[in-house]
């Protein structure tokens, strides 16, 4: 390995949200972080080079894009997941919500229904709230082995007498469940879609972690209809974990709706400069230091699924076919969520993301972030089991 995600900056000197916002308990000094999806590793020495650069000449005035950021990004998008895509298309946004807002402005109107499908990163509830368009749930199911999508709820939403839903939030991977939606469920998904006008936002932030083996499918590969009827919302930010510098970038194939996009935008800030270096440098350098990290995160993941399974029953948990993030079922402790929460964080000194924050369906679980020192993750493993195997006495 040429990188060492083991060696951890100290966050707290950064102000990191993930590791000073968090609870009183942490000032002891004895908590460990495992929520916000953030990662704790340095980003790629080559990215902080190029900051470095650009930091070193001191004038940070107004500057135009590097000719050279756009096709960084169309190159990315080929390479990575075969998608080939117009320069004229892409914009950037201040974070991937951002975009998200933006779109959902302009191919909505207040009062129209926003399909999301729960349990889901909540900024997505309150961002479609706070637009004044209604929130339509399509839950996703627990097959016994995955989360699935309910195409016959799906169906049915279309179905009444009522306004028919006019955007559909696609999570891909999907937080939290770390669901990479395979080719045949995008297909159905889509054409479900499409019959009904349904406007299809990808928010595929999460697209390049992913376990080996796991091919992840961008919307926008299912061919040229629904290319017109989707925009993608992504960032090198989860990745590279950079997402402090604000920087994402959207990717709007129709032309009528990117220009109403941009009217929109009109006013409203775009990224922030040292980000887009930073995305560029990523996208051009970084392919080594993201396969490594990939690989890092997975001996993560699958070490304290291993134990937490063997040794932590009645916790349940499971590999996650992308993302950092693992959806741990703490029913079986059955615990009130408020319980649960406090159980971790004060007895075992562990903080993790509330599972009830992700809608209906995350009562009773909780979301915890892997993406730390291996050395981390077995103490926190060994706090989870050491604390069930109390409670059990
Ligand atoms: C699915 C998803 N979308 C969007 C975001 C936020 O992205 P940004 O900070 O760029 O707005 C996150 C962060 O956790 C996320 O998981």
């Amino acid at each position: 390995m040429k990188y060492d995600f083991n060696q951890l900056p100290n966050r707290l000197l950064s102000n990191s949200a993930k590791w000073r916002n968090n609870t009183r308990a942490y000032e002891k000094g004895d908590l460990i972080p495992m929520p916000v999806a953030d990662s704790d590793f340095p980003t790629s020495p080559e990215v902080i080079a190029a900051i470095r650069e650009f930091v070193d000449q001191g004038a940070y005035g107004y500057s135009m894009d590097r000719p050279t950021l756009v096709p960084a990004i169309q190159s990315w998008l080929k390479d990575r997941f075969g998608w080939e895509v117009e320069a004229e298309w892409i914009d950037f946004n201040s974070g991937v919500m951002d975009g998200f807002f933006s779109i959902l402005s302009v191919v909505t109107e207040p009062g129209d229904g926003v399909i999301i499908q729960n349990p889901v990163y909540p900024p997505f509830f309150n961002y479609t709230k706070n637009g004044d368009r209604q929130i339509v749930l399509n839950p996703l199911h627990w097959d016994g082995e995955r989360y699935v999508m309910d195409f016959e709820n799906l169906e049915s939403l279309f179905a009444g007498p009522g306004p028919k839903p006019k955007a559909f939030v696609l999570c891909s991977p999907h937080n939290a469940t770390g669901r990479v939606w395979d080719l045949d469920e995008l297909k159905r998904l889509t054409e479900i879609l499409l019959k009904n006008d349904c406007f299809i936002i990808s928010d595929e932030i999460h697209f390049d972690i992913l376990r080996k083996g796991v091919k992840h499918t961008t919307l926008g590969l299912l061919g040229k209809e629904v290319e017109q009827n989707m925009v993608l919302i992504t960032a090198a930010s989860k990745t590279f974990n950079i997402a402090g510098l604000r920087t994402s970038y959207i990717v709007i194939p129709n032309d009528e709706i990117r220009e109403a996009y941009k009217a929109f935008r009109i006013g409203r800030s775009s990224a922030n400069f040292i980000g887009k270096i930073a995305t560029e440098t990523a996208y051009t350098q970084g392919v080594q230091w993201l396969e490594e990290m990939n690989e890092h995160i997975e001996k993560n993941a699958r070490y304290m699924v291993e134990r937490l399974s063997q040794e932590a029953a009645p916790i349940k948990a499971y590999v996650p076919e992308g993302t950092y993030l693992l959806w741990v079922d703490c029913r079986g402790l059955n615990m009130e969520q408020e319980d649960l929460m406090k159980w971790f964080v004060e007895d075992l000194k562990l903080s993790f993301n509330d599972g009830a924050t992700f809608g209906e369906g995350g009562v009773g679980f909780i979301r915890v972030n892997v993406a730390t020192s291996f050395a981390l993750v077995e103490e926190a493993t060994q706090r989870i089991i050491d604390g069930v195997a109390a409670l059990q006495k």
